[in-house]
């Protein structure tokens, strides 16, 4: 019986310290101690031996069988140290090394040219207000002394709502002026940005939903160098250096008189680029003095008041101060852009 033992406990003795994971411990449990293992097989001997011999047989495969299990169950014990030891080694951080920096992001560039507007506003005094983007077509168009023909009440160019034919998504942010003279005693200074709704096709330079602000300054004896003044100081502080202003006479209903204003161009200085095609002046702003016919729709006595006002869209002093060519960029969403 001893040449049995050496049989089946020796090689299990040298198998079990050559496995390295529980797939291989469960191969070789059935291998001795399994159904069909070799103890198993010792056991259907039983039945064979001569009746004398079966009781002391027996016993010797059963202490066998134990001695094998025994032999098993220190083999899994190591087995599992084995593997607790190399997934500790694997999850083991060296705190001396230098953490992942992980980005944190940053403020939209709208966002943050709006911020821009904002403090350079509050430095000249200007009060932020904000107004509604679903608009009367009385704020947005007839008081500002947009006529009933001018093409900006065009079905075509606007979002109106269902049903309604006096409520539209407001085109521009000068309803905002409204807002604030009919609920404020002159003088004032405002400034309101905000979303505003084109019936546009999305390309490199419009989108049908965009960003604007809106400048309001009413008080006594207001003249064009008041405009001019503020706007050169606002250009200059928002694209740096020392710009210049141009007035180019141009028509907006709800001014008399209306202007295009353009700034030297911040790429070459004036002296004439592809951004300024050739011209060394970039159309900026759209301004004016405020119509008499806006200041009376707002109970304002246009002989003793007179204010100017400016509008211009945000993507648009952002795009020529961080030189981007397609205003789609701002609503994408790729982090590549974002990152800037
Ligand atoms: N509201 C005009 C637009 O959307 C921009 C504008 C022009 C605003 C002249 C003004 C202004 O306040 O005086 O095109």
């Amino acid at each position: 019986m001893n040449d049995i033992r050496e049989r089946i406990i020796e090689p299990l003795k040298g198998e079990i310290d050559k496995i390295k994971n529980i797939q291989e411990f469960q191969v070789l449990k059935s291998k001795y101690v399994g159904k069909k293992g070799e103890i198993s097989k010792l056991m259907k001997e039983i039945g064979k031996i001569e009746p004398e011999k079966r009781k002391e047989f027996g016993a010797f495969v059963n202490n066998l069988k134990k001695e094998a299990e025994a032999i098993l169950e220190e083999g899994l014990e190591k087995v599992k140290q084995h593997l607790k030891e190399m997934e500790e080694k694997k999850s083991w951080v060296d705190i001396t090394l230098p953490g992942a920096k992980r980005k944190i992001g940053y403020e939209h560039i709208l966002k943050q040219t709006i911020r821009d507007v904002y403090e350079i506003f509050s430095s000249m005094g200007y009060k932020i207000v904000e107004g509604p983007e679903i608009e009367t077509t009385w704020h947005n168009f007839d008081a500002l002394n947009t006529p009933e023909w001018h093409p900006a009440r065009d079905m075509q160019d606007t979002f109106y709502i269902e049903g309604k034919d006096n409520i539209i998504l407001r085109t521009h942010t000068s309803p905002v002026q409204v807002r604030t003279m009919l609920n404020t005693e002159p003088p004032l200074a405002i400034i309101s940005p905000g979303r505003v709704y084109r019936k546009d096709e999305p390309d490199a330079t419009h989108s049908p939903a965009f960003n604007q602000f809106e400048g309001l300054y009413i008080d006594k004896n207001v003249t064009v160098g008041h405009l001019k003044a503020t706007l050169e100081q606002f250009l200059t502080m928002y694209f740096g250096g020392s710009r210049k202003v141009l007035l180019r006479p141009s028509y907006f209903p709800f001014v008399e008189p209306g202007y295009e204003v353009d700034v030297d161009c911040m790429f070459c200085g004036g002296k004439g680029c592809n951004v300024c095609k050739g011209t060394g002046w970039i159309e900026i702003l759209g301004a004016g003095l405020v119509h008499p016919n806006v200041l009376k729709n707002v109970g304002y006595d246009p002989e003793k008041w007179q204010g100017f006002a400016f509008g211009t869209g945000i993507e648009r002093i952002a795009m020529l101060k961080y030189g981007i060519s397609d205003m789609r960029e701002f609503y994408r969403n790729d982090m590549r852009f974002l990152g800037l």
